[in-house]
């Protein structure tokens, strides 16, 4: 071992004009000498022992003090100022670079003797502190040994259109060319984005250009696209209570001043409204999450004269509105917004399934230049294979079949878990049966709550959703929630339903 100066001198001891670093050289380690020295150069910088425009030996005497070749030392110090570590002033000297890369990442040796960090920004709408994430709830593996569970927002896994999907991506993946290969349009394909806009018009009565639609990855990528354009720290996010979770932490995540606003039978109580200018409203109008109740038309047209009136943007998420059971399909608040007050949020999650990561935004036309942006810096767009199967399954008419088939099949299930509840428990107060994926269960009062039912339903074998589990956010704990169950029905055939609740019933009769 090779070994110059004293240990323990951490800072460049300057002699006469001459710099001495402490370096060892280890000829047994498999490094060469030359990266040994490149790497503990490095490290001084780094940890904080040489800082910006500290002068360095020569080469020559480098080679010197360490008894290497002249070459070793040239070689070591063209890596440090090809990584930007050093520089070398022609007829002055080798010197640390001023503007150092890397000095975030310290190691935990070297930290000891670091420079304390610099405070946080005052502008930091954290206060400086680490931001605390919550998330919501994707799935609980420890279900599926159950044998009956009524989670909800899962699309039945068997109604998968796998043949079709799968003779779409292998045309595409034959025809692909250079498109797997390049960066595509971030806004997502032209040809999806025109389907979605033909599809829109008569299933939502949102009428809209190609143009106006950002392809996203589902709508948890729609809130945060919309949350990063929207939200500025401190801003308000007015949110339904309770309310979904997933896009409720997303606006919080951002520095939001979440404002929850109750909700009844009609939906979203329009009186409660916040008096601001510029706030963020996220709503679920055709089916409430998680009540399930349907936004009114009269306080439909009030949101948006709030909306005006304040300077607001309403985020319009509207999950599951393929599924309507009683009546015709309500328009999405969307096609009443005269004023393009409204941002869209569609998804794919629950017609197709999560796993595909697809879903789209429709952007009032004064936004749309800044979402085609803020989508570009969020991550260029999405994978081009599926966006491309997606578009040809939706322009070969094989989406709407689909469609129709599953409304059916689910509408069966739903009837069938509301004859099952009724056999079993007798006349429910039943929430959010006419559309959607899942309705909601008012406990009666000879029943405990239903973190306590959910409990008993586990133990039984089946899976119930109390709102907490169910991905929804409460805010205020008098407002009869936890009296609320939820019951998924889509991804259970009608013998597991009945089973089911069959089973539940014995459990909490006992
Ligand atoms: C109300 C609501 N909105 C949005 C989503 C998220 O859907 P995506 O998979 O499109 O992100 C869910 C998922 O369950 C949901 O329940």
């Amino acid at each position: 071992m090779v070994s110059i100066a004293s240990v323990g001198r951490p800072t460049p001891v300057v002699r006469s004009g001459h710099v001495q670093l402490s370096i060892s050289l280890d000829e047994s380690n498999k490094s060469t000498l030359q990266a040994q020295i490149f790497d503990q150069i490095r490290a001084m910088i780094l940890n904080g022992q040489l800082r910006g425009d500290d002068p360095l030996p020569t080469t020559r005497e480098l080679s010197a003090q360490l008894g290497v070749s002249r070459n070793t030392a040239v070689l070591a110090y063209e890596r440090l100022i090809a990584e930007g570590y050093i520089r070398t002033k022609p007829y002055v000297g080798t010197f640390v670079s001023p503007d150092l890369p890397d000095t975030a990442f310290l190691s935990s040796a070297s930290e000891k003797t670091a420079p304390a960090a610099p405070p946080p920004p005052e502008d930091n709408a954290f206060g400086g502190a680490p931001r605390e994430l919550r998330t919501h709830r994707l799935a609980d593996p420890d279900r599926r040994r159950l044998a009956a569970d009524f989670w909800v927002g899962r699309p039945d896994a068997r109604s998968f259109p796998l043949k079709a999907w799968s003779q779409h991506i292998k045309a595409r993946l034959k025809s692909a060319g250079a498109r797997l290969t390049s960066y595509n349009d971030p806004a997502g394909l032209l040809e999806l984005r025109q389907a979605i806009a033909k599809h829109l018009a008569p299933a939502r009565g949102v009428v809209c250009d190609a143009d106006q639609i950002i392809i996203v990855g589902g709508c948890q990528d729609g809130f945060n696209l919309v949350g990063r354009l929207l939200v500025t720290p401190g801003s308000t996010a007015v949110v339904e209570s309770p309310c979904y979770q997933g896009a409720a932490f997303v606006l919080e995540s951002l520095g939001a001043k979440l404002h929850p606003v109750p909700i009844d039978r009609d939906g979203l109580d329009v009186t409660k409204l916040p008096q601001v200018e510029g706030a963020v409203a996220y709503v679920t109008p055709s089916h409430q999450y998680p009540v399930g109740v349907t936004l009114s038309l009269q306080r439909r047209i009030e949101l948006l004269a709030w909306a005006t009136q304040y300077d607001a943007y309403i985020m319009e998420d509207d999950y599951d509105s393929d599924f309507r059971f009683v009546g015709s399909p309500l328009t999405a608040l969307k096609g009443l917004d005269r004023n393009e007050r409204v941002i869209y949020l569609g998804t794919f999650s629950k017609c197709m399934g999560p796993g595909l990561r697809l879903g789209y935004v429709v952007a009032p036309r004064r936004l749309v230049e800044s979402f085609r942006r803020m989508k570009m810096l969020m991550n260029n767009g999405q994978s081009w294979l599926e966006q491309a199967a997606m578009a040809d399954f939706m322009a070969s008419g094989e989406f709407g079949r689909h469609l129709r088939r599953i409304r059916q099949l689910y509408r069966e299930r739903r009837d069938a878990l509301l004859t099952a509840l009724q056999k079993h428990f007798g006349e429910c107060e039943i929430y959010g049966e006419q559309a959607g994926m899942h309705l909601v269960w008012k406990l009666p009062e000879r029943f405990p709550s239903a973190a306590e039912v959910e409990a008993k339903g586990l133990a039984a074998g089946v899976g119930v959703c109390s709102l907490a589990t169910g991905s929804a956010l409460r805010f205020d704990q008098n407002d009869g929630g936890d009296r609320l169950l939820m019951l998924g029905f889509v991804a259970l055939t009608e013998k597991e339903i009945e089973d089911g609740i069959a089973r539940l019933a014995t459990a909490l009769h006992s």
